[in-house]
Formats: structure tokens, sequence, C-alpha cells
């Protein structure tokens, strides 16, 4: 947290990696200042959005952008259209637009286009400069932060990418104004995550300002971007690459990466599955004695409390058990579960039960 010439308060967090350290910006109107994060030295800037966004806010950008010259390319957003395929035609662009080693790109948008644009600025001339504006609250919390990077193949989502940390990451919650509700509330289960997984204040928070914080009250909702923020820089500054405390960031998502893969990534917005993902989780950690029945009781409840996720019961136990060992998330063939220990802390478990887990995605169900 830092405090600017004016004493307002403006949370900013850092990354630190072995090869950068960034800062994480969570304020309303940053968008005015994104001049400031861009380089010194620079020659072209490409601005990666969808036409969606750029009607809303792109006005916005390009005031913050002041003097400097800029090309937008437009990506057609959708899961399908993440694809090298997408990204080559985006990379043609910026060559017939005489890009080069001093040119820098900026994603603006959702989750996927902070992954395409990531990975265009990883792999573009073998790497140049991106600064991360996402614009879904997912994206705010999880996907523009982080550094990873990547696209989709026919055989599994984010199979190709790169590890590429961006200049910084400007997360403006104004800019969530114009999100569909649904879309809001998916990016919200991941907030939840969060809480449940390192911060037990920001569940506590999430739980009994649940109707503010889903009214989008900035009092309620900045605090809960911004803790959600913190967290997950702490945990990639811990670890980058996803070798250890990375891994927490999974809570939900065993199950969920499998519903979303079952149901062909059309039935559930992704925080919506992980919500589902998270509602087995807790119910298996409390059936393997990870976690007390009182502390399952809330996560649920609060779960709960953010709105009911489109209907699952139609989705077989077994299908979905079918689906664990096929995810990238598996290590040597073991299915691991990030499961809470109590609200805030987590461990790694594997190798529970095929009957253990079917019963918890049983009671996610009800
Ligand atoms: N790299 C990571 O660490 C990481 C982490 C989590 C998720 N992801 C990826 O993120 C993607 C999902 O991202 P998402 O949930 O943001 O979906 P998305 O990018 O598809 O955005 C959702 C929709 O909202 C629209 N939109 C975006 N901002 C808007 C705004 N301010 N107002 C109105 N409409 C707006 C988009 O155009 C899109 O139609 C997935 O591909 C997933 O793999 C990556
Ligand atoms: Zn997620």
């Amino acid at each position: 947290m830092r405090v600017d010439g004016k004493n307002k308060v403006m949370p900013a967090f850092t990354v630190t990696t072995s090869s950068t350290r960034y800062d994480a910006v969570v304020e309303r109107g940053v968008l005015a200042r994104v001049s400031s994060f861009l380089p010194a030295k620079l020659s072209r800037l490409f601005v990666v959005t969808t036409r969606d966004v750029w009607r809303h806010h792109g006005a916005r950008l390009q005031a913050g952008l002041r003097d400097h010259s800029f090309e937008v390319l437009y990506f057609t957003g959708g899961e399908h259209r993440k694809r090298l395929a997408e990204l080559e035609e985006l990379a043609e662009q910026m060559v017939r637009l005489g890009a080069d080693r001093a040119s820098c790109l900026i994603g603006f948008g959702g989750g996927i286009v902070t992954d395409i644009t990531g990975f265009l600025a990883a792999v573009f001339l073998r790497g140049i400069p991106v600064l991360q504006i996402p614009t879904t609250l997912l994206a705010q919390v999880d996907a523009g932060v982080g550094g990873k990077t990547g696209v989709n193949l026919r055989g599994g989502k984010n199979l190709l990418g790169a590890f590429h940390q961006p200049l910084a990451v400007l997360a403006d919650p104004d800019v969530l104004a114009t999100l569909p509700t649904r879309e809001f509330r998916a990016g919200l289960y991941e907030v939840i995550k969060c809480g449940v997984i390192r911060d037990a204040a920001l569940f506590a928070d999430l739980a009994t300002k649940a109707l503010d914080v889903l009214a989008a009250k900035p009092a309620a909702l900045d605090s809960a971007i911004a803790a959600s923020v913190r967290i997950k820089c702490e945990v990639v500054t811990a670890d980058e690459k996803e070798a250890d405390l990375r891994r927490i960031l999974n809570f939900g998502h065993t199950i969920g990466h499998a519903l979303e893969a079952e149901t062909g990534y059309q039935e559930f917005l992704h925080g919506e599955a992980i919500a589902f993902g998270m509602k087995a989780a807790t119910h298996l950690a409390v059936s393997e004695k990870s976690l007390g029945a009182a502390d399952g009781d809330r996560i649920i409840a609060c779960i709960d409390a953010y709105g009911a996720i489109p209907p699952t019961r139609h989705i077989a136990a077994e299908a979905l058990l079918a689906r664990l060992g096929s995810d990238k998330k598996t290590l040597h063939g073991k299915v691991h579960f990030v499961l809470p220990t109590k609200i805030g802390e987590t461990k790694i478990v594997n190798g529970i039960a095929r009957e253990a887990i079917a019963a918890a995605i049983h009671a996610a169900h009800a």
C-alpha cells in the first residue's frame, strides 16, 4: 500500500521475480495516467483489445495515452479464438505496421485478451514489453497478474504458452461497471477463492458484505479486489513458475476444470465452474478431516451467498472423475487437490479415494 502526493491511498502491490519487478495498481481512474507506465524509449505502441471493450472504454485509454500515437489491433474474443492462428494474424499486422524491438504492446480486455497479448509479447521478436490493463474482474484479480500467458490447442486449454512478466498491471475498478452481471459474479468466485486460501479477513468481509460487493459498491468491492491482487502478487513472487506455493491458486480448479472440459466450455463461465469445484473441494476437505465442519459450512454458505451457478446435476460424477486424470495439472498421473485446513490456509493432498471424490461431487450438486 502506498500514499501518493495528495495523500490518497493507492494500493500498489509488487511482483518480484528472478528477472524483473513490477507494480500491480488497483485504482479508480488509473487509466488516466497509463502513459507513465510505458517505457521511456518506445517506437511503436499497439493496443490489443476487443471491439466491445474498446467501445466502452477506448476513449478513456486514449485520453490516458495522451501524446503517444498507437495502433489498435482488434481481436475477436471468445475462448475458441485464443489460438495460435489468431496470434500469428496479430503479429503479421504488427509487422505491416512497422513493429520492431522497441515496440510495446498493451493488453486491454478480459483474460482472453491479456493471455494472448502476453504470449504475443513473449514471442514477437523473441520478446517485447507488455502492459496489462485487465478489464474483467477475473482478469484483474487473476489472469492479468503473474505473467502466465498462452493460447489453446484443440487438445486442451492453455497448452501453448510462456511466462512473460508485464511492465505493470493496471486494474481500474471503474471499467467493471459495464461488465455483464454474470461475468462479474464469476469473477467474484475467484475473489472468494483468494480469501479461502490465504486471507481470513478478506473471507469474513466477503461473507458479511455480499450484498454490497454484488452491488459493486466501491467501499466493499475495491478492497476485495486489492486484497486479491495483493495475494496473487505475493504468491507469484514466492513461486513464479508454479513449482509449489502458486499451486494453492488452484483451489477449486481440479474439479472445476473437469466440469468445464466435460461441458465443452459452453455451459459454465470459468468462475462458475470454479465455484462448483470449490464446493466439492470443501466437502472433500471436511470428509478427509482436513477441515472442520463449521468452517466447511461457512465456505459453502459464502459461495452460495454470491448466487446460484447454472445447474450441474445432469453431469455424472463418474464423467468428472474420468476427466481428472487428464488435467494438465496432474503430475506423474496423480490427481492433486488443494484442500482448506481452515479459512485462510490450505494444503495439497493427493491419492484421495475415488469414492470420496464422487461423494464430494454429489454433495456439491446439492
Ligand atoms: N494467465 C492466467 O494466469 C489466467 C488465470 C485465469 C484465467 N485465465 C484465462 O482467462 C480467460 C478468461 O478471462 P475472462 O473471464 O476475463 O473472459 P473474457 O476475456 O472472455 O471476457 C469476458 C467477456 O467480457 C467482455 N468484457 C471484458 N471487459 C469488459 C468490460 N469492462 N465491460 C464489458 N464487457 C467486457 C469480453 O469482451 C468478453 O466478451 C480464459 O482464457 C482463462 O484461461 C488466465
Ligand atoms: Zn481460475
